[in-house]
């Protein structure tokens, strides 16, 4: 813990911390709904969706990374067990166990949906209070909200190609 770095903290240091946990067991979450899903993905399109997807799920572990720094920089402990997600999560977890392009697809775009959610939220709230968690907040928010446009993308090709076929 950096005691300036937590005394500049214009607000109450453990709400940030649990906003931030909050958001540190969506990432794992989606880490793997997302890992998961391209491993077990059927359908047309399947290897573009796959690299996607396995791109998506590194850029998540990434965040959970920047998200546990930060928390460890407010004298915060990261969450120390997995069980300690779902209570956790905002955005929750979608079983992949439907492996159809497009059904994996609809999840994932859902899950990004609810993390730019949580990002802007979670701006709104520090705002300038917390300078260096906002500007955090801010780069995952730009890495969701490009994600979302990729998945939205893939998502309009495939229908695109199976409307043709029909
Ligand atoms: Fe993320
Ligand atoms: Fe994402």
């Amino acid at each position: 813990m950096g005691t300036k770095g937590r005394e500049i903290v214009g607000m109450d240091v453990d709400q940030v911390v649990e906003l931030l946990n909050k958001a540190f067991a969506d990432e794992w979450l989606a880490y793997y709904q997302y890992r998961l899903g391209a491993k077990v993905i059927a359908g047309p399109m399947k290897d573009a969706v796959t690299a996607e997807l396995m791109q998506h799920a590194a850029d998540e572990l990434r965040h959970a990374d920047m998200v546990s720094n930060r928390i460890i920089q407010l004298g915060g402990t990261p969450l120390t067990t997995p069980s300690k997600w779902f209570d956790m999560t905002n955005c929750g977890y979608d079983d992949p166990a439907d492996p159809f392009v497009s059904k994996i697809l609809e999840q994932n775009i859902k899950a990004e949906q609810c993390a730019i959610s949580v990002y802007h939220a979670l701006i709104e709230t520090v705002g300038m209070k917390d300078p260096v968690t906002n500007n955090m907040a801010v780069q995952i928010l730009q890495d969701e909200v490009e994600h979302e446009e990729d998945l939205q993308s893939l998502h309009e090709d495939l229908k695109m190609m199976l409307d043709r076929r029909a």
